[in-house]
């Protein structure tokens, strides 16, 4: 019972990495708040993960929403100690190419909606004494990957704000750190490949570049961000911990 008595948020949690987080937190004695833009589908899996879990429909990229979110976590759980900020999701397209509403509509999710998950959360969480923050990056945002120019941005961005957000907040005792997966295979992943003119080839591109020759399972990071988020990683923040099969090594 690693996440005993501790009320999480995970967002992006209808599919993919969110949902398998979602199932370790329950598993580990957390009571969770499951945010999801597909509000049908954060219900099913919360109505699966059974009483300790509730769902909510929410645009992370909407303060409105957001904060709506987190009273609802309050309200329903009466705390907030476990933020995941793993919403997010990519398109293809180099910086010539990739239109501009587009990318704007990308930084509002992965980037905006991050700020705005922990502009409402953190005061909650400073009121009672502190909390923890995970935020899902990528491995990209250190290593690039090639035709993802707005994607690769916005997961740098994560990543630098997880930095700063750890500074400005260590005094509130509100550790803040981010996952950066590799290649997941998720809904996402299937997107990615099917989207791409040349789905095959894609494929054995990403992979050449994987030393352990596989993409990840989602619970293969969704163990990293329970880690981060429960009080074994007591002395961790600012913090990027990549679990990517080798690919950035
Ligand atoms: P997924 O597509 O399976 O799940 C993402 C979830 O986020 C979906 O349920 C979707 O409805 C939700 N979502 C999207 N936009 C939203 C919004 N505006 N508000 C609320 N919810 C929203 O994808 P996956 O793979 O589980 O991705 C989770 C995170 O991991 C994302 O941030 C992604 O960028 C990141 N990631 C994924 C990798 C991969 O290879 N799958 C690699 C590195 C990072």
């Amino acid at each position: 019972m690693r996440l005993k008595d501790k009320v999480a948020i995970i967002t992006g949690s209808a599919a993919g990495i969110g949902e398998s987080a979602a199932e370790l937190f329950v598993r580990e004695g957390a009571r969770v708040l499951l945010a999801d833009r597909n509000g049908e589908g954060v219900a099913q899996v919360a109505e699966r993960l059974g009483p300790n879990a509730a769902a909510i429909a929410v645009d992370v990229s909407r303060s409105d929403e957001v904060k709506r979110m987190v009273e609802c976590a309050v309200e329903r759980f009466g705390r907030l100690d476990i933020l995941a900020n793993n919403a997010g999701y990519g398109i293809p397209g180099t910086v010539v190419n990739t239109e501009e509403d587009a990318w704007d509509a990308l930084m509002a999710v992965n980037l905006k909606g991050v700020f705005l998950c922990c502009k409402h959360a953190i005061p909650v969480m400073a009121a009672q004494g502190g909390g923890t923050i995970v935020n899902t990056a990528s491995n990209v945002a250190t290593v690039g990957i090639f035709d993802r120019a707005a994607y690769v941005a916005s997961k740098g961005g994560v990543a630098a704000l997880t930095k700063a957000m750890a500074l400005d907040h260590a005094e509130q005792n509100i550790r803040v750190n981010c996952v950066a997966p590799g290649v997941t295979w998720s809904s996402y992943f299937d997107r990615m490949v099917a989207g791409h003119p040349d789905p095959e080839s894609f494929k054995a591109k990403l992979k050449a570049r994987s030393p352990i020759n596989r993409w990840a399972q989602p619970v293969e990071i969704a163990n990293a961000i329970l880690w981060l988020a429960s009080d074994e990683a007591s002395f961790a923040t600012g913090a990027m911990f990549t679990v990517d099969g080798g690919m950035s090594a």
